[in-house]
């Protein structure tokens, strides 16, 4: 259950604004742990000095055909031989024009033409070039050449308008392209996932609800789209992002939590269950903020619905997967869920290691026994999850 190994990237900047973006993306993804070379083109290096990126990237940033590093003078060739892909960001319109005519007149544009491995670009100019039929028709042909395209992204610009054309932002590009290595245990299965805490409300102003964040839920959203499966991530009250690629509905309390559920639960083949459900909710909520005085106050509580039994409880249920978060004797408590909520997985941690915090320790509960994973961050420990559950699903449906 180990994660990925290191990646190698060749991270190719062209002449545009949003280079100055491309830095911070060097720095996130090198901070992921992707070991990133820059080359950038002339036009770049108006933009942001080869400087930035070799401090940022720890690497020699190249810049010329003719005299990179490669004992035989071919770095183009080298260095594509030694990456897992080629990104450009920013891609200008000039450089998928040249991209799509097979250009190879500086080192990037020859690197890409002599490349054996994926390339990804995420393109960034004015709205008016982008929605150029010239660039719309490079852009179908690079994707017909099987180059992957990212972005852009709408909003406002550089040179003041507003439009399509932005590159995509890089936390999300670095998001991406790290899913894209992933390999695809769930390619084209629909996953529902739901995350977070419920809050229950008590008046106009007040609730009940708990310390869950949210960030384990959305940490196993966004491995199952790496993982290649179309996400539906319904969440409790967060201050999380949600992954784009998400389908994301927003809820309050377990009631709205079980409606989002059941409105989404058709076609699913995979339910994972990670919100912590408030266990009760407020009988007779006021509906004006009540007014405090000198008497006790009593609130009279009802269960709610159980959501992952509901789905249990389908005629033709989707593979269900349980959270169980335990203050003490976790393995016996969490294996009782288990098999009290008949669940093939269940993933059970200590509340005092989890809440809020970035990373945890899980152990995960299935017929084959306990299985720990040590502790890691939570997109670490999400990935781990979301390998079991593919194992699991694909061994009851016999697929793989
Ligand atoms: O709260 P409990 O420990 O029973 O939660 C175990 C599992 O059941 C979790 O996966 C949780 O998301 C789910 N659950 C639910 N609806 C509830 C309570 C818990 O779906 N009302």
């Amino acid at each position: 259950m180990n994660d990925i190994v290191k990646k190698r990237l060749i991270l190719g900047v062209t002449g545009g604004v949003a280079a100055y973006k491309a830095a911070e993306l060097t720095r996130l993804l090198v901070k992921n742990g992707v070991e990133v070379r820059v080359v950038m083109t002339e036009a770049a290096r108006h933009f942001v000095a080869p400087a930035t990126f070799q401090a940022l990237s720890g690497q020699p940033v190249l810049t010329d055909l003719w005299d990179g590093p490669a004992a035989n003078g071919m770095a183009h060739i080298e260095l594509t031989r030694h990456a897992d892909a080629v990104l450009i960001a920013p891609a200008s319109a000039d450089f998928l024009a040249k991209l799509v005519h097979g250009a190879a007149d500086d080192l990037l544009s020859t690197l890409c033409l002599a490349r054996a491995c994926p390339l990804l670009v995420a393109p960034a100019m004015n709205r008016e070039m982008w929605d150029n039929p010239a660039t719309q028709r490079n852009v179908a042909q690079l994707k017909r050449d099987g180059v992957v395209i990212i972005g852009p992204d709408s909003g406002a610009q550089a040179c003041g308008e507003t439009g399509p054309g932005r590159m995509v932002e890089p936390a999300t590009l670095a998001e991406d392209v790290e899913s894209y290595w992933h390999p695809k245990l769930l390619a084209g299965k629909r996953v529902l996932i739901t995350a977070g805490p419920t809050f229950e409300a008590i008046d106009a102003v007040r609730g009940i609800t708990n310390l869950s964040s949210g960030k384990m839920g959305y940490a196993v959203a966004r491995a199952a789209i790496e993982a290649g499966a179309e996400v539906t991530l319904v969440s409790g009250p967060t201050c999380l992002t949600p992954p784009t690629a998400a389908k994301t509905l927003s809820v309050t309390s377990a009631q709205q939590m079980l409606e989002a559920v059941n409105k989404e639960i058709a076609g699913t083949d995979i339910f994972i269950s990670v919100a912590a459900v408030a266990d009760y909710y407020v009988l007779n909520p006021s509906e004006q903020k009540i007014k405090k005085d000198a008497h006790i106050l009593t609130l009279e509580l009802a269960p709610n619905p159980d959501i992952v039994a509901n789905v249990m409880n389908l005629p033709n249920p989707p593979f269900c997967v349980g959270f169980a978060a335990e203050s003490e004797n976790l393995y016996e408590f969490a294996e009782m869920k288990r098999k009290r909520k008949r669940l093939p997985l269940l993933a059970a941690n200590l509340v005092q290691d989890a809440l809020g915090s970035e990373d945890n320790e899980l152990t995960l509960f299935d017929d084959d026994g306990a299985h720990p994973l040590p502790r890691a961050p939570k997109i670490v420990l999400a990935r781990q999850l979301i390998a079991r559950t593919a194992k699991l699903y694909h061994k009851e449906k016999g697929s793989k």
